[in-house]
């Protein structure tokens, strides 16, 4: 591959008309400076948007958050899906659908209790189950559950129009039974394990690290946090405006 592009590139170098640079041909693209210099900008940044990144992790984004926080709703549909939308080549998402609520275990299933009450419970159930049983698609049926009025009331339409394929009457399944209730305990154990501890939601983990600073940028531009955290060449999108700025949050009792 390298041999490939640095034989295009000579191509290149002896069909222009040009005055030699101070960097040698393998040189050429190792930097912005050098490729001016030598007047092969243009090919170094096909030659780089083209060459295979494998080695070049995405950026991993965990949301923990519950779905009737205005805060975690305002954040989900306002940063995280569109930067998603945009970005989505370059990163990864985890929605952990438990946020402030407890659980107790009464010696046959765990009970569970949420800061907005029942219906914020049956809303993550039902998000819980739908990223356990929709797959690619579960995002943008959270997504459009979460944008809706009624959060719970839109589950079903948002499933039917996002994944036709998947039964709301399987979904119910998983929300009423045991694979639901062991699903939401899995949320619960993993926010439980956050380090450090949440003390509000929406909580964001960055690579697996949250931090004051990390959080902060996140909720102002997400977009922008996912542009400088990628390692690899810039998509397109990165250079188009910033995404606008959003922050709200809910404290736990
Ligand atoms: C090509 O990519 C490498 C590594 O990703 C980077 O260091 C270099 O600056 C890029 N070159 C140009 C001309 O953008
Ligand atoms: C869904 O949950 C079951 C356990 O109830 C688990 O075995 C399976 O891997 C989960 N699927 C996904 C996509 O998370």
């Amino acid at each position: 591959m390298k041999g490939i592009i640095l034989f295009t590139l000579l191509t290149i170098w002896s069909n222009v008309d040009c005055t030699p640079c101070s960097y040698s041909p393998s040189q050429w693209c190792t930097s912005v400076d050098s490729a001016i210099e030598c007047g092969v900008l243009k090919q170094c940044l096909e030659a780089n948007a083209t060459k295979p990144n494998t080695q070049v992790q995405p950026v991993q984004v965990e949301l923990y958050f519950e779905s009737l926080c205005p805060g975690c709703r305002l954040f989900l549909t306002s940063q995280l899906f569109p930067t998603w939308t945009m970005l989505q080549d370059i990163m990864s998402v985890t929605l952990v659908p438990y946020g402030n609520a407890h659980e107790s275990f009464d010696g046959k299933q765990y009970q569970f209790t949420c800061q907005h009450g029942e219906e914020e419970c049956l809303g993550n159930m039902i998000e819980t189950c739908i990223l356990n049983a929709t797959g690619s698609h579960a995002f943008q049926i959270v997504y459009c559950m979460e944008a809706s009025t009624d959060v719970v009331k839109a589950g079903e339409k948002c499933v039917a129009l996002y994944d036709p394929n998947t039964k709301w009457d399987s979904i119910m399944t998983c929300v009423k039974g045991d694979q639901g209730n062991q699903l939401m305990h899995q949320n619960a154990v993993k926010t439980g394990a956050l380090k450090p501890a949440h003390n509000y939601v929406p909580w964001i983990v960055i690579n697996g690290e949250h931090t004051d600073d990390l959080q902060n940028k996140a909720m102002s531009s997400l977009f922008t946090l996912i542009c400088s955290m990628w390692k690899g060449p810039k998509p397109e999108a990165c250079g188009a405006a910033q995404m606008k700025r959003h922050r709200s949050y809910c404290h736990d009792e």
